[in-house]
């Protein structure tokens, strides 16, 4: 017996979010990022200020970044409740530098703001399905990768674009092979609104 009549389909997805925003980032809000006080952290450069999309010069940018929450509650969670930013910080990456495997902590969504050109070639974000530590490691076959099987996907950023990802997802940032300061804005989310039921007693307010 041969089956020659068969099907596979997924169970789940794992989604990303990402939209060109650029028409509501000036000219003057990137000089104004590029301005903030940076400090050192480990090998990259990061904001002072961690709540950047406070700064009122930020308005437009806030709100846009608003705006892809919306469509990624809506969208892609179903959901009526509002997810808001939480922290948001800008990063430098200079040449040779990219950023270790890692999750964010407290946050349900994370996201990535390209306000500025991107030197080429982009430096590109890899995630990793694997959010705990594997006891086996079943990896395909060098041609034989698909969707079900891979351990990292890999997403190149581009330019002016927002990025929006789950939180749990372990990523790396691949180092800054151009000659150019590599910059992006990183923030956090979290969700609040109302959940639960009041009868089932699973009713909570945040
Ligand atoms: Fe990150």
């Amino acid at each position: 017996m041969t089956i020659t009549n068969y099907d596979i389909q997924p169970l789940f997805a794992t989604p990303y979010f990402r939209a060109d925003v650029g028409h509501a980032i000036s000219k003057e809000q990137v000089e104004f990022i590029k301005n903030l006080k940076m400090v050192r952290n480990k090998n990259n450069f990061i904001s002072e200020d961690l709540y950047i999309f406070e700064q009122p010069e930020l308005k437009s940018v806030a709100a846009v970044i608003q705006e892809s929450l919306d469509l990624y509650a809506t969208k892609v969670l179903g959901i009526s409740q509002k997810l808001y930013v939480t922290q948001s910080w800008s990063l430098v990456n200079n040449p040779n530098v990219g950023m270790h495997p890692h999750a964010h902590s407290n946050s349900f969504v994370s996201g990535s703001l390209y306000y500025d050109e991107l030197p080429e070639p982009a430096s590109r974000i890899i995630f990793d399905r694997n959010v705990m530590y594997q006891r086996i490691e079943i990896n395909p076959e060098a041609g034989k990768a698909n969707l079900y099987n891979t351990r990292t996907n890999i997403i190149t950023p581009r330019s002016k674009e927002v990025l929006l990802f789950p939180s749990d997802f372990n990523h790396a940032v691949e180092p800054n092979a151009s000659t150019e300061p590599r910059r992006a804005i990183a923030f956090n989310c979290f969700i609040k609104g109302k959940f639960g039921d009041y009868r089932d007693v699973s009713e909570l307010n945040i």
